[in-house]
């Protein structure tokens, strides 16, 4: 690879903030490896047990460190930084993934990397080209945020909207329990959605000042208006499952696109990006599209293995944080939020 750093630069990075663990090796700039170990064993329990959660960290982080390695073909010693999700996130799974980082770090003697893993969801626009203009937007939609951010360089980003209550995916998997479908219930709803008229059953659209989000409304109308249809036809759900995730699906959409229409018409940016878990769902990649070809923007979507949890934008942004020495010290501590 070609390039115009005066060393080569070569990250581990790990994530470890919920309940997906794992690992990535880049090479200055260029991803080699992007490997993720997803807890199953919460499906059990319809939602994110914590301790479940650390406890999987623990066993998986060494295997799928050793998993990286081995397909970027890179030996450890070669390493020029060990980065790691500082926060937000569950506390005890940050754990894990700092002390292993800080363990890496001190026996390689390389420097350590924080990782902000809201900030590295909107980095991961700069894995693959073509890389966002500054100033951009970034719709960012995930199982425990919803935001929008403007972006004026790689660090300096201003949340300018954000949810009030639940978030965009939190809305995704609850709508989706109240279905009777497994966790993360986000997935199987975007899968059923595609066989379903988004128009057969409408919910409100939260009504919310200004650039913020609401979700807990539409979540409480839905959970009634499915307790009502049960009561009087048990059949309800499976006889309408498509229909019901198509026009959940679409209010959820609505809301956020409506948003980002507004943002984009008070900056007078053009230049937006979707970015999180929920952008893995085909319908918003497909409304935002839309909505870039009506007002003239140019979009950034990101590939579909950068937008649930993975290490890949841990790695670009302490690829960044690298280049300008914004090292951690080897007293730091991970943070909840
Ligand atoms: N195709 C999809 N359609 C809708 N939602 C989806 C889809 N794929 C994933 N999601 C949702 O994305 C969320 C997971 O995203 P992500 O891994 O970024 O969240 P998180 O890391 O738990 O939260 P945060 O990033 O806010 O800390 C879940 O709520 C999941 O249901
Ligand atoms: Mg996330």
């Amino acid at each position: 690879m070609t390039t115009n750093l005066q060393q080569d630069i070569i990250i581990l990075a790990v994530e470890s903030s919920c309940d997906d663990t794992a690992a990535a090796v880049l090479y200055n700039g260029k991803i080699l490896a992007n490997e993720v170990a997803s807890q199953q064993i919460h499906e059990l329990y319809g939602g994110i047990v914590p301790e479940l959660a650390s406890r999987a960290h623990q066993q998986n982080i060494l295997p799928v460190v050793i998993m990286a390695l081995q397909k970027a073909g890179v030996d450890k010693k070669e390493l020029s930084a060990i980065a790691f999700t500082k926060g937000p996130g569950l506390i005890g799974s940050l754990m894990v993934g700092c002390s292993f980082a800080k363990s890496m770090a001190q026996a390689l003697n390389v420097p350590l990397i924080g990782v902000n893993h809201m900030q590295a969801h909107v980095m991961a626009h700069f894995i693959d080209p073509p890389f966002p203009a500054f100033p951009f937007l970034c719709l960012t939609v995930s199982g425990g945020h919803t935001q929008i951010v403007k972006m004026s360089d790689y660090f300096k980003g201003e949340i300018i909207g954000k949810t009030i209550d639940d978030a965009a995916g939190e809305a995704f998997d609850k709508a989706a329990k109240m279905l009777g479908l497994p966790y993360p219930g986000g997935p199987l709803i975007d899968k059923y959605a595609q066989s379903g008229n988004p128009k057969a059953f409408l919910f409100p659209v939260p009504q919310i000042p200004d650039l913020d989000f609401s979700f807990s409304g539409l979540k409480t109308s839905f959970l009634y208006f499915i307790q009502k249809q049960v009561g009087l036809n048990p059949n309800f759900i499976n006889e309408n499952l498509a229909d019901l995730c198509a026009s959940i699906q679409f209010t959820i959409i609505k809301h956020l696109i409506k948003k980002i229409v507004l943002a984009a018409q008070k900056t007078g940016i053009k230049h937006i990006a979707l970015a999180g878990g929920v952008s893995a769902n085909s319908a918003l990649r497909k409304a935002i599209q839309e909505e870039g070809i009506k007002n003239g923007w140019q979009t950034y979507i990101p590939a579909f293995e950068y937008c649930t949890d993975n290490a890949a934008m841990i790695a670009i942004t302490a690829f960044y944080k690298y280049q300008n020495f914004d090292f951690e010290e080897m007293n730091t501590a991970p943070f909840a939020r």
